[in-house]
């Protein structure tokens, strides 16, 4: 889910504004339904407002432009994807407290909420919806209903802290906003699992105060306004100044200066407009500079963003590579807060991410292995933490995140730093949480990717990781410069490369098959084609919601084979004719699922006939080293998935049920 909050000094709409335009940035995180809550520090009598509907962010949209909303300088803002509790009005967030003078958003999930809600019940607190966050909104109201006035205004809000009035000397209500910000660090402090949230208090209505555990959170600063986020996206169009909140703090945050709290309530910062005030100097390097443009991504002219990301292949990846020698001859990467030395010490590479980040991260441990000739495990980032891994200070973890937000992949990198495992990051998006946390990154710079679908991300990472098994292969001593070098010049001829391939299928409108027979595909690839084979299936499934399966084509006799029956359609990925005891094999696949009746849909190089026969249809991509066919392989499949969604009628960038990036684990 995500979360926007902003509060302001000028009784206009600008915080209502604001909100919505953070919430369109976040629509990545969930578009199930959307909502806000805002409230007015300077009315006469404020009181919170709430509106939310069903579906994406326009619907949203649309309500407030029929009945729009009143000035407000407090706004919060959520965008849902689904946990507890279906797709509902009622269970679409801010939720409001029994006797609607509290509103809550929540990201996470609240693991005691089930013994809160019998323990409401005794209270005859009945809940209207079945979400956990709707519990905590009840029990914050409680908790501040219980919390005392504060005698004076000038009360700190907390052991060695500044008050309410000091920060925010116009305050109009300093006395409730400091019971506000006592009554969550109550509350958090006995809720369990993960969450941030984000709450406003009519009679408190100049501030939010926030609460975050294992979920991420981020403040924006300005003069005279200040912001809260789930990512900095949320308000890089208002601010670029960015403060980072820790595990288990506190926040509050008044249009003049932000308190942040420790989880016993004493003070760890405070600031005033962009100027930051820490009890200890390490504290102020949680403030950090937004460093990217967040002009709107357009479509430019296609239907959709998926099809534009998949002809923006040949940049993203071109990208990623460039200028990546230095005078020497030696690889640069982006952030390297890891030492060569210790470079040099690995014993192993754990690769962690979640759905296509882990498939690029599979085509690159053939070639990790193949330069360093050190072990690369690949692990799903959700598994990796569970199994009790074998992770070592000389064990280099690397995450593979389009988003850098993917919860289960953050909590992978948190378990591998904690056993001492040095972790870097392959992220797209500056700034985010998994390229913060990380001790080095290696940014693709594939530029925003909108579509939940992921497809220019994918290339690029791919890219990036052999960038990084180059790097390794380099300071391990395994190649040198003339050879990195070599290798480099053949990575950069892929941009061309992969506009060839888009060239030949990008304009074709079924890509000569016949979609309408389409019900479920089979996908069959051998080396790096397998985990191509996986993506191919997995943007199928994504946003065309046929079953498809992808399958190693060795493994096919072993089982898959019993599912082919007349018509049924197989993809299958043939390796170059320049190794042939890869081709060879794969060949016999098309044939022997050919001979029982399917119809194949076949990948295969310029120039190799050898598959003409077997073959219904042929995807010609050029001559290729294997190790980076994947970058040309890959786009046909992403083309018919795009196609099939297409002739299907669905919603190709904004599939049902899915988030651009999952934050709850
Ligand atoms: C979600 C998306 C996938 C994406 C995965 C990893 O499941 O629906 O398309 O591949 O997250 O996202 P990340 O941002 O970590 O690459």
């Amino acid at each position: 889910c995500g979360i926007v909050g902003a509060v302001g000094r000028e009784s206009g709409s600008e915080a209502l504004d604001t909100v919505l335009e953070g919430l369109s940035r976040l629509e990545y995180r969930g578009y199930d339904s959307a909502g806000v809550a805002i409230t007015d520090a300077y009315a006469a009598e404020p009181q919170i407002l709430v509106r939310k509907e069903v579906g994406k962010l326009s619907a949203l949209r649309n309500s407030l432009a029929e009945d729009p909303l009143p000035n407000a300088t407090t706004a919060i803002g959520h965008t849902r994807w689904a946990t507890h509790g279906g797709v509902t009005r009622e269970n679409a967030h801010p939720h409001r407290s029994w006797d609607g003078k509290l509103a809550l958003i929540h990201n996470g999930i609240i693991e005691n909420a089930d013994a809160y809600r019998a323990h409401l019940k005794t209270l005859d607190i009945k809940t209207v919806s079945e979400t956990d966050t709707e519990v905590v909104a009840h029990l914050l109201e409680r908790a501040f209903l219980a919390e005392p006035k504060p005698a004076g205004g000038e009360e700190p809000v907390g052991p060695e802290s500044v008050s309410i009035l000091e920060l925010d000397p116009e305050n109009p209500n300093p006395k409730d906003a400091t019971r506000l910000v006592r009554a969550m660090s109550r509350v958090a402090r006995d809720l369990e699992g993960s969450f941030t949230l984000l709450a406003i208090q009519e009679e408190a209505p100049g501030v939010i105060v926030a609460a975050r555990r294992s979920s991420p959170l981020v403040v924006g600063l300005a003069e005279d306004a200040n912001y809260l986020g789930s990512d900095v996206l949320a308000f890089a169009s208002q601010t670029h100044q960015a403060l980072e909140i820790g595990q288990d703090e506190v926040v509050v945050v008044t249009p003049s200066g932000v308190l942040v709290l420790d989880e016993t309530g004493t003070e760890i910062l405070h600031t005033r407009g962009l100027e930051v005030f820490a009890k200890t100097p390490a504290e102020k390097e949680r403030l950090f500079e937004i460093d990217f443009a967040t002009d709107r991504v357009t479509k430019e002219g296609f239907d959709t963003f998926m099809e534009k990301e998949i002809r923006e292949q040949p940049r993203a990846v071109a990208e990623t590579l460039k200028e990546r020698l230095d005078a020497k001859g030696a690889l640069t990467l982006d952030e390297l807060r890891i030492g060569a030395e210790t470079f040099r010490g690995i014993e192993s590479v754990i690769i962690v991410a979640c759905g296509t980040a882990a498939y690029a991260g599979q085509v690159a441990r053939y070639a990790i292995e193949h330069w360093c000739r050190i072990p690369c495990e690949v692990e799903l980032a959700h598994e990796f933490r569970y199994r009790d891994p074998v992770v070592s200070v000389r064990t280099l973890v690397v995450a593979i995140s389009q988003s850098g937000e993917t919860m289960d992949t953050i909590m992978a990198i948190r378990h591998a730093r904690e056993q001492g495992a040095r972790v870097l990051a392959i992220v797209n998006t500056p700034g985010s949480t998994i390229s913060r946390e990380a001790d080095a990154v290696l940014l693709t710079h594939a530029g925003p990717e909108i579509a939940v679908a992921s497809t220019k991300a994918f290339t690029a990472q791919i890219a990036a990781c052999y960038l990084l098994g180059l790097y390794l292969a380099q300071v391990r001593g395994n190649k040198y410069a003339d050879e990195i070098a070599d290798y480099l010049d053949r990575l950069s001829e892929m941009p061309a490369k992969i506009q060839t391939v888009l060239d030949r299928y990008a304009g074709s409108p079924d890509l000569g098959v016949d979609l309408e027979r389409i019900k479920s595909v089979i996908f069959l690839g051998r080396h790096v084609g397998y985990p191509v084979a996986m993506e191919g299936a997995l943007k199928l499934k994504e946003i065309a919601y046929l079953h498809a399966e992808g399958f190693a084509a060795g493994e096919l006799k072993h089982g898959p084979i019993a599912l082919i029956e007349e018509g049924q359609p197989v993809v299958i990925i043939v390796p170059t004719p320049r190794r042939p005891e890869l081709h060879r094999k794969v060949v016999s696949n098309i044939a022997e699922v050919r001979a029982r009746g399917a119809v194949t849909l076949v990948v295969a190089e310029d120039g190799d006939e050898s598959v003409n026969e077997f073959a219904e249809v042929v995807w010609r991509v050029p001559k290729t080293p294997t190790l980076m066919r994947p970058l040309v392989d890959v786009l046909p499949l992403q083309l018919f998935a795009l196609r099939m969604a297409g002739h299907l009628g669905f919603d190709v960038d904004q599939p049902r049920n899915l988030a651009k990036s999952v934050t709850v684990e």
